[in-house]
């Protein structure tokens, strides 16, 4: 049966380029899961944008002298360039400044409001008298309550990642000058989150399917016990209240932002001609992912969950596959240091699928994984280049060479073939069994394996030296390796498109693989290959020195 996968996958603030780390956190593994969901026939919508509200983009602005808008525009840009380059495949990928979530957002504001979710109440607000401004959440920091850690700031402590408000943290200071804020007095609008407490409870329950580190967070954070958190703010950039008489204010961005999900396929719904399309997704039998970095957690599993509940009718999240985090040569990834690795630096030097598959290979899915270039050229080289390049090189130049670059027809297969042949249709039901669990490290590694074993195999059988004696034994080694090679082509599709897609075309097959389905799909004897092109191009070690060095450097 046909499933319907809902892919939300966290919003990106638009106010940098990305970097590795986020790519494996949260970008990359949705498209892994697209492309496989895809390839099985399953009907999918994987939908996110630019989250450009928030202090993160008024403090590049001002910091740049640049309008919000100005730099939310410029970065929304650079991520559409980086999601082809880097073959991220969005059914949409939109932005939170468009009218269509403006007014997702508001019906959503009122429809709480009206069932009592959302109250008027006083918040006292930072207020900094040197800087003469109230401060936002971002702007104040202080000491965290619940870990005691220094530098937690007014929305989330870092250290122990819990969702704060500012009037939370003991000791505060204003996050530009230092001095200690006076607290004043203002209306706002409270999600009442203590009104979810019981239900969130049972459903969290529920999720025994759950990544430990996100069921575990998730669970304690519930048990300690859930505040209402104010959803509005004295600020002018961001989604206008819908109700006279707040036109100071603006909705907080993360209440905002997290009804982006249902706002993209609304909009995505539009271009598909059929309006009323989202609905498959959001209020028939469908499972929500949600793919986020480890920071964004409390967002998913509490906060949106409460609000999709009290407005009731629509999914909840399924799973929520936050990975953790990725370090950079051992050392802790700052931005602001630069100690980072991003991604439009990357693609102006290197291909997509090799870091896609190091990415895979060494996601950080249960704990904190380290990037190195070292492992990087590595892993390129070694497997990529020695262990799966050169298994398909060597076939194709061998076929084109000696069979007039025609599949060849086997004989009856030895034992040996026939096992090997075997092992490959196990390893495609057990990635199989991985991919719908988003286990994807273990997925690649098994993909790797058959790619090895497909190796020793040819070491076995030379067809280059039998073809003297025995031309029929060659055929046979060469046409079985043609098999598996059809095998890894499929398998590996998900985390490596384009040379997936390359190897698909070199087979002799037309058009684009993923709508041929997940299944191996075997050339026909006598079946034309297409030139030999190389898959994966060896890299020299300098670039080891080279791209470390630029670590921790301005940037040019
Ligand atoms: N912009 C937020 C961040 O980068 C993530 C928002 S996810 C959303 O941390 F769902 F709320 F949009
Ligand atoms: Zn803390």
């Amino acid at each position: 049966m046909r499933e319907r996968i809902f892919i939300g996958v966290a919003w990106p603030y638009a106010n940098s380029p990305l970097h590795i780390g986020q790519i494996a956190g949260a970008y990359l593994p949705p498209d892994i899961f697209a492309r496989y969901h895809r390839m099985k026939g399953n009907e999918v919508l994987m939908v996110s944008g630019s989250d450009q509200h928030g202090t993160p983009i008024t403090i590049r602005a001002e910091q740049e002298g640049k309008k919000p808008a100005e730099i939310a525009g410029k970065y929304h840009k650079l991520f559409l360039e980086l999601w082809d380059k880097f073959g991220i495949t969005f059914d949409l990928f939109t932005t939170t400044g468009t009218a269509n979530h403006a007014k997702v957002a508001q019906d959503f504001f009122l429809n709480l409001l009206e069932k009592e979710y959302i109250y008027r109440g006083k918040v006292s607000q930072p207020f900094c008298s040197k800087c003469k401004r109230y401060l936002p959440d971002r702007y104040i920091e202080g000491i965290c309550p619940h870990c005691d850690y220094t530098n937690a700031r007014g929305d989330q402590c870092d250290q122990c990642g819990r969702p704060l408000n500012p009037i939370d943290l003991i000791e505060p200071r204003c996050g530009v000058c230092s001095s200690t804020p006076e607290f004043r007095e203002s209306e706002h609008f409270f999600l009442k989150l203590s009104a979810f407490e019981d239900k969130l409870l049972t459903y969290i329950r529920q999720n025994k399917h759950w990544k430990p580190n996100v069921y575990n967070f998730t669970l304690s954070y519930l048990e300690n016990g859930l505040k209402d958190r104010a959803i509005t703010r004295d600020i002018d950039w961001g989604v206008s209240l819908p109700l006279e008489g707040f036109e100071n204010k603006r909705l907080y961005v993360w209440f905002e932002a997290v009804i982006g999900y249902l706002s993209a396929s609304k909009e995505w719904a539009i271009t598909t001609g059929d309006s009323q399309k989202w609905q498959h997704f959001w209020q028939e039998n469908a499972k929500s992912y949600y793919f986020i970095g480890k920071d964004n957690i409390p967002f998913h599993t509490i906060i949106w969950p409460a609000m999709l509940m009290g407005y009731g009718g629509l999914n909840l999240p399924f799973n929520v596959p936050a990975n953790e985090y990725l370090t950079i040569e051992s050392k802790k990834l700052s931005s602001s240091r630069n100690w980072a690795v991003w991604l439009p630096d990357y693609l102006s030097r290197y291909d997509p699928d090799p870091l896609r598959y190091l990415l895979s290979i060494n996601m950080p899915e249960t704990g904190d994984t380290d990037f190195s270039w070292r492992e990087f050229v590595r892993r390129n080289n070694d497997e990529l280049v020695a262990t799966y390049g050169n298994l398909v090189q060597r076939v194709f130049a061998f076929l084109h060479r000696r069979f007039d670059g025609l599949v060849p027809l086997p004989a009856k297969f030895d034992s040996r073939s026939q096992n090997l042949i075997d092992r490959a249709e196990e390893t495609m039901k057990v990635i199989d069994g991985f991919l719908c669990k988003c286990r994807f490290k273990d997925a690649i590694k098994s993909a790797l394996a058959l790619a090895q074993e497909s190796n020793r195999y040819l070491e076995e059988k030379s067809p280059w030296k039998v073809i003297k004696q025995d031309r029929q034994s060659a055929a046979t080694a060469l046409y079985v390796a043609v098999v598996i090679i059809s095998y890894l082509k499929t398998v590996f599709y998900p985390f490596l498109p384009f040379s997936s897609q390359k190897l698909h075309h070199m087979l002799g097959f037309k058009g684009i693989i993923e709508d041929y389905g997940w299944k191996p799909l075997v050339p026909e004897p006598g079946q034309k290959l297409t030139a030999v092109e190389p898959l994966f191009r060896k890299l020299d070690e300098e670039l080891i020195a080279e791209e470390t060095s630029r670590l921790g450097k301005a940037p040019k």
